[in-house]
Formats: structure tokens, C-alpha cells, sequence
């Protein structure tokens, strides 16, 4: 089935939505005002999947995309729409996102933006057989890249090095991280028997400074020194250093993260003296700002890489925190059977969101909740669920984390009221 549409927004995933007969087309790489030529990909409940064919009428807001793998690479999703209007596409996003959770007067009461290229810090490459590259769009097949219009410089010059070492690799996933001192650090995900070997190449030929491997049973072989510096900033804009080793997750937009760390802050104050219970801290981004400031802070996340990081750092400062390793929703069982309290909660998940741990989380009593999340689907699910207990969303702050893809960092208060 073809038809013609006009497209009247981008939504959810980057599609741009369209009406026709009563029915909702949504279909990549359109731009609001496109009229288009689009096929039935696939019907689904509510809507239906299409393809673009050609484009009809081009939307003011087109522009040509920059990376010659745009399309196919499953990276970016927005290249076509210009740099100016991508952050208020993301606003209208998030918005929605809000509205389908049942969550109809939520605004978004900032968009805050920056470098539109080369502002990724790591970049997660795939190698099979002489090809390296990133996965294609809702694939598992590999898109061929020489360099990356997203990542900082030296990611790309990886890379080069990358291509030449790894052509005769039969398997491995590869992440790429530039650190805040501008260095490189290179994990590769394999078995096959040769991996040392290309590993000391990679270590030789000066691709990092630090190369690990990580095997499948979870074992690490590291050749160099594994120290990956982190920056975070406390409520004074006092920046602190904290030293991690190189799987440990963090922020990949380092420009972008001290207004991440400064929305976060501003909006947990006054902390000083209270008790903060922060899931999913990891290596402390948020954390060393909340104990500087005099918060009684329990940190806790699965990652003991990064807890050892972070309270590394916490020493060197003089400062302390409970930090436990585990998983949020245990923890925060455990916290309720014993009726403990916090005056705030700080919650930064992975994409998946909170979900059942926020039935224990509701029961901690606090006053304010700051949700940060890079998924806007499962945070607005997790906001609903939190205004069953009382709260009431206060402020949305929208952070392009990531320009050219769909993806958007939102940071959202809560209060009781
Ligand atoms: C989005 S990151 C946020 C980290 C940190 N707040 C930051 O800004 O760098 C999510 C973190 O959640 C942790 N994590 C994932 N699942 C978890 C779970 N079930 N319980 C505790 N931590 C978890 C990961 O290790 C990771 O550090």
C-alpha cells in the first residue's frame, strides 16, 4: 500500500507522524511540513510502519545530511532536520512522551544545547570478518564507517587503527573512549584465540593508552595503564576529578554533562545535611557534587568498577558515602521493609528505567525527586507511576545529550504535594 502524506511532527524514535484516512503513518527520515511519498511497511496495533519513497514537497526544515552512511548506519536518526530546529523536535518529544503516559500538562521549561558534531566521548564499534563499523538501522549487520561525524577526533583516528589491526579478527565488539584528559582507551569484546596478540599491536601502534580485553566468562587481560579520567563539578562549579577503569559507564557528552551535573544540583537544593538516596550513581557523576555540598548521600549501583572509582575520589576529598554495590530494587526492598526515609531521592537508570523498584522508592517519604533518564518513554512510565504516590512533576529540563539522533537526556523534579 502507497499513499501521500504530510508530516506533521517527529516523534518517539525520530518518525515523523502523519495522518491519513483516521490512520497514523509514522515514518523515518521525514521532517515536520514534508509532504512525501511513503509505503505500508508493516501494520501495527494503532498505526502503521511505513517507508519513505520519495519526497514530494521538502519541509523548511531539511537539510542534506552530512555522514555519507546516514540511512543505513543505525547511529543518527535526525541528520536531515537542521541544527536549530532539532532541539525543539526533541521538546515536542518529550512532551508527548509525557501525554501518552497520561500526563497532559507537563511542559518542558528548558532546551539546552551545544556542539551538534563531534561531541561523542565513546563510540561502541562492532568488527566481523575484515569489517568494522556500527550496527545498521534495526540490525545486526555491520555498516562499514571510516570515521564518525558524532565522535570527538580521536575516536576517528582510532578508528583508522582499528581497520588496519582488526581486518583479520573473525569477531569482536570494540569500545572506543576518549577521556577528559583527551585520552584514548580501547576495550575489545572476544574470544578468538589471537586476541592478545592484536591487542599489543593496537597497545604498539599507540591506538591507546590502555587496551583491554574483556572475555566473555568476564575475565580482563589490560596492556597500559587503565586509569580513564573523569571530570564532575560540585555546586560552586569547582571541578573534581574521579578515576575510573575503562568499562565503567559515563556521560558521553562531556561538554554537555557540567549542565547535566549543575540542572541536577540546582534542582536537589538545599542538601546540605539531608539524607539522599541516589540509585544508579555509577562512578559519581552527581554524588561527589551532593556529598561536597554536605548531603548524607547513600550511593548505590551494580557496577563495582565504578563505586571503587568514586570512593576513591570521595577520599581524596575527605568526604564519605554509604556506598552499596547491588540493584536498585533490592535495595530499595530492603530500605522499605525497614521503614527507612530519605528527605530526596536521585534516580539516573539505564534505558529500561526504575519500574518496580519506584513501589519501595514511593515509600522512602522524600519530599523531591529528581528523575534523569536518556529514554523519555520509560521515564515518563516511572513519573506516572510516582504521582500515584503524591508527587507532582514540578520542572522538565530537556538536555540534547545527543544531536542528530532521537535520543534526549531529561531531567525531571517531583514534589510532594
Ligand atoms: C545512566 S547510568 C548513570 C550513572 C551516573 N549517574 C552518571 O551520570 O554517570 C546508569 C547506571 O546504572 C547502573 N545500573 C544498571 N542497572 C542497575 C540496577 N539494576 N541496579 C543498580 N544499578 C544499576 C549502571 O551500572 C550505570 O552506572
Amino acid at each position: 500500500m502507497e499513499t501521500v502524506l504530510k508530516i506533521e511532527k517527529v516523534v518517539h524514535r525520530g518518525l515523523g507522524l502523519g495522518r491519513l484516512d483516521g490512520k497514523v503513518w509514522l515514518v523515518p527520515f521525514t521532517a515536520p511540513f514534508d509532504v512525501v511519498r511513503a509505503r505500508a511497511k508493516e501494520i501495527k496495533k494503532g498505526y502503521i510502519e511505513g517507508e519513505l519513497l520519495s519526497i514530494l514537497e521538502p519541509s523548511p526544515l531539511r537539510v542534506e545530511p552530512k555522514c555519507p552512511y546516514y540511512g543505513r548506519c543505525g547511529g543518527c536518526h535526525l541528520q536531515h532536520i537542521n541544527e536549530r530546529s532539532q532541539p525543539d523536535v526533541k521538546a515536542q518529544i518529550v512532551k508527548e512522551a509525557f501525554e501518552r503516559a497520561g500526563l497532559r500538562d507537563v511542559e518542558v521549561s528548558e532546551i539546552v544545547s551545544q556542539s551538534p558534531w563531534h561531541y561523542r566521548h565513546r563510540a561502541s564499534l562492532h568488527c566481523a570478518n575484515g569489517v568494522t563499523g556500527f550496527y545498521e538501522m534495526g540490525s545486526h549487520k555491520i555498516c562499514e564507517v571510516s570515521s564518525c561525524k558524532i565522535c570527538v577526533p580521536k575516536i576517528n583516528d582510532a578508528i583508522q587503527t582499528l581497520k588496519e589491526t582488526l581486518k583479520d579478527v573473525p569477531r569482536a565488539d570494540v569500545e572506543v573512549s576518549v577521556d577528559a584528559k583527551a585520552q584514548v582507551f580501547i576495550v575489545l569484546r572476544t574470544d578468538f584465540p589471537g586476541a592478545k596478540k592484536v591487542a599489543q599491536t593496537l597497545f604498539a601502534k599507540g591506538a591507546g593508552r590502555c587496551v583491554v580485553i574483556e572475555h566473555p566468562s568476564g575475565r580482563r587481560t589490560k596492556i597500559g595503564n587503565p586509569d580513564l579520567c573523569l571530570k564532575t563539578w560540585d555546586e560552586n562549579g569547582t571541578e573534581i576529578e574521579v578515576v575510573v577503569f575503562p568499562t565503567v559507564f559515563f556521560q558521553v557528552n562531556m561538554g554537555l554533562n557540567r549542565t547535566l551535573v549543575e540542572t541536577v544540583l540546582k534542582m536537589l537544593s538545599p542538601y546540605c545535611g539531608k539524607t539522599v538516596f541516589e540509585g544508579y550513581c555509577g562512578a559519581g557523576n552527581f554524588t561527589v557534587g551532593l556529598a561536597k555540598g554536605g548531603a548524607k548521600v547513600v550511593g548505590v549501583d551494580t557496577a563495582r568498577d565504578a563505586l571503587e572509582g568514586l570512593d576513591e575520589a570521595l577520599k581524596k576529598l575527605g568526604l564519605d558515602a554509604d556506598l552499596i554495590i547491588g540493584d536498585v530494587a533490592q535495595v530499595a526492598q530492603d530500605f522499605a521493609k525497614n521503614r527507612r526515609t530519605f528527605d530526596l531521592v536521585l534516580l539516573d537508570p539505564p534505558r529500561q528505567g526504575v519500574h518496580k523498584a519506584l513501589k519501595d522508592i514511593g515509600k522512602f517519604g522524600a519530599q523531591r525527586i529528581v528523575m534523569v533518564s536518556c529514554e523519555v518513554s520509560t521515564l515518563a512510565r516511572d513519573v506516572r507511576f510516582l504521582c500515584g504516590f503524591g508527587y507532582k512533576v514540578k520542572r522538565v529540563v530537556a538536555i540534547d545529550m545527543f544531536p542528530q539522533t532521537f535520543h534526549v537526556e531529561t531531567v525531571c523534579l517531583l514534589e510532594v504535594v
